[in-house]
């Protein structure tokens, strides 16, 4: 029997973004104002082992203590509260999500909770995951925290429950509610494939995680979901991410919002500046051609597709509008001009993306005299901008 070892470091684990990188924005990476309501979901089954049980306990309390805030803070919204469930043969509540108001009540919460291993050899997730479920439903869901995002994670070193105790049903309920699962698969026999198998699909997509793949580094894989599950979009804004088609591919800290009222490049700008975003950069093919996926699905906009984007000539030089305040950002590499554009005139400084045929790309335009629909960005409510209830930043 391998011995599960969870307690890492997280440096190198965390980068920081430059706004004038030539890149599209990542989900805000700063743990320290981590915002999330967190149920820790974990099996105390004899089969965990003393060892095993309290290395779940160390990689929790590693986990928060990076310096965010824990509890209801009335001065600083962005807080994360962690309620802690054991389970084997039933679930226990040992911490709800009102039990820890400092990272110093978390630490000693944590290894009190988790001391004890049970004697009982069943080990039924389905039971965890119901009271992790009704914990959030009772204290996080219709409460003033109703927006923040709700985060289960499961520690657990086996898989066990068919028929009327298959934990499969009841993570797909918490999933449709919007609950995000994490799993940590803790391997403790050398082939265990089927049971990290089983527990994939349990998680969330790309949230199942072992002490013994990728290296192991559980901590640094579970701060990475949980800065991942606290990026989202507001209200109509489409979330930028690695493939249209794929709800689940890597999220990017970046919100569109395609607007079917026609206007003109420049009014466009201000609009989307009184949303607190700017005109939609267009860095890479893939954001390219993420908008026209997009925009092809929104009501209001039809072929011909034309809106505005955030290129735009200033001096002679074309740069990418930004949020306000920002320096605009010169155009690099990739570019996407349609055919004879870009027109060389002092007046045509605005730019639209024109279909043409089955290919849309980019044409230069009067700033004031062209109206058509227009995309707005914003950065994502995530760790760098807490969103209200509402969803304003
Ligand atoms: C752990 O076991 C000790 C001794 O049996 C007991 O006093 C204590 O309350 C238990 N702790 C938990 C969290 O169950
Ligand atoms: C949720 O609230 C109900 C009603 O107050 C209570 O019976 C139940 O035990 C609570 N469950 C949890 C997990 O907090
Ligand atoms: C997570 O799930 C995916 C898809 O099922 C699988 O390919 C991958 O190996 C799993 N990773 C771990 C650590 O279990
Ligand atoms: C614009 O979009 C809104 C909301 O999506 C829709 O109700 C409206 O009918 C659209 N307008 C046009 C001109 O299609």
């Amino acid at each position: 029997m391998k011995l599960a070892i969870l307690l890492t470091t997280v440096s190198g684990c965390l980068a920081i973004y430059d706004p004038s990188s030539y890149t599209d924005r990542p989900c805000g990476n700063d743990i320290t104002n981590l915002w999330l309501d967190v149920v820790a979901v974990i099996d105390n089954s004899f089969g965990m082992g003393s060892a095993g049980v309290l290395s779940v306990a160390s990689n929790l309390d590693t986990i928060f203590s990076q310096g965010m805030s824990i509890g209801i803070d009335s001065n600083n919204p962005k807080t994360t509260r962690l309620g802690l469930v054991t389970y084997n043969q039933e679930a226990k509540i040992n911490a709800d999500l009102n039990a820890f108001h400092s990272t110093d009540d978390l630490d000693t919460g944590i290894f009190n909770d988790l001391g004890n291993l049970s004697s009982s050899r069943d080990s039924y997730l389905i039971y965890g995951l119901q009271t992790a479920g009704d914990l959030l439903r009772n204290q996080s869901f219709g409460t003033s925290r109703d927006h923040y995002r709700k985060v289960v994670i499961v520690y657990t070193s086996m898989f066990k429950g068919s028929g009327q105790w298959d934990p499969i049903p009841t993570a797909q309920s918490l999933k449709d509610d919007g609950i995000f699962i994490i799993t940590v698969a803790i391997v403790q026999d050398d082939d265990d494939s089927q049971f990290m198998k089983d527990l994939a699909l349990i998680a969330s997509p790309g949230f199942n995680f072992s002490n013994v793949a990728n290296g192991g580094d559980v901590t640094c894989m579970v701060l990475g979901a949980l800065m991942q599950a606290n990026c989202y979009c507001p209200n109509d804004y489409e979330q930028y991410r690695e493939l249209f088609e794929d709800k689940s591919s890597a999220p990017y800290g970046s919100c569109l919002h395609p607007i079917n009222v026609s206007t003109s490049w420049k009014a466009s700008q201000l609009n989307c500046r009184n949303r607190k975003a700017y005109l939609a950069t267009e860095f890479t093919q893939n954001k390219h051609d993420f908008i026209v996926e997009s925009v092809s699905s929104t009501t209001g906009f039809h072929p011909p597709l034309s809106y505005h984007i955030g290129l735009n000539q200033v001096l002679g030089k074309w740069v990418w509008d930004q949020p306000q305040g920002l320096p605009q950002i010169p155009l690099q590499s990739y570019s996407d001009w349609n055919p004879m554009f870009p027109i060389q005139s002092s007046s045509m400084n605005g730019v639209e993306n024109f279909q043409n045929g089955q290919m849309t790309g980019w044409q230069n335009i009067d700033q004031l005299k062209v109206s058509t629909n227009y995309i707005c960005e914003s950065y994502a409510c995530d760790t760098d901008n807490y969103c209200d209830a509402n969803g304003n930043i």
